[in-house]
């Protein structure tokens, strides 16, 4: 279940409903998933797309997205530092950037207009997207990330990030 947090105003919100009525009132798409397998650690990227399938393909056809892939980040992940850090300056990308959690966790920071930055916590069965051109960063952390996550692109040269060069996420690493 994810947890959202705003730090300029020292606020968190871990209720269901107000999150989803939150996050929609940004702009935010989210939604709550569940495996309808059991998955073990060592679940492949077929087992995992397949234990999703039931909401995926639905999802997928009904918003024209047409190519899924699951992301493994954790302690044994090498070069974690450099692809930590190709996220964590904000970006924006041309499509939306969706991800469904299934399992670990890690942050999505958002700078959207208008609003204060704000990050949601997202964690197993937890599905954001991303939407297209929001200044946004991610963070697994510093040390012992641990993310496993569907992908879902209309294409994926639309994953590229462009960077803002804004410097805001300084402002707000711990
Ligand atoms: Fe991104």
């Amino acid at each position: 279940m994810a947890i959202i947090s705003i730090p300029d105003k020292n606020k968190k919100i871990k209720e269901e409903s107000e999150i989803r009525e939150f996050l929609q009132n940004v702009g935010v798409w989210y939604d709550r998933w569940e495996a309808n397998a059991t998955l073990n650690d060592n679940a492949s990227q077929e087992d995992v797309i397949a234990a999703y399938s039931k909401a995926l393909e639905p999802f997928m056809n009904n918003n024209g997205y047409k190519v899924a892939d699951v992301i493994n980040i954790n302690s044994t992940t090498e070069n974690y530092e450099a692809i930590r850090n190709k996220f964590l300056q904000e970006h924006t990308h041309t499509e939306d950037e969706v991800r469904v959690f299934v399992d670990g966790e890690g942050l999505f920071w958002f700078n959207l207009e208008g609003h204060a930055v704000f990050n949601v916590l997202c964690q197993k069965g937890d599905l954001i997207s991303v939407p297209a051109g929001s200044r946004h960063w991610f963070d697994a952390g510093e040390s012992d990330p641990f993310v496993k996550a569907i992908r879902i692109f209309i294409d994926t040269s639309g994953w590229v990030p462009h960077y803002t060069g804004s410097d805001i996420e300084k402002f707000y690493l711990e």
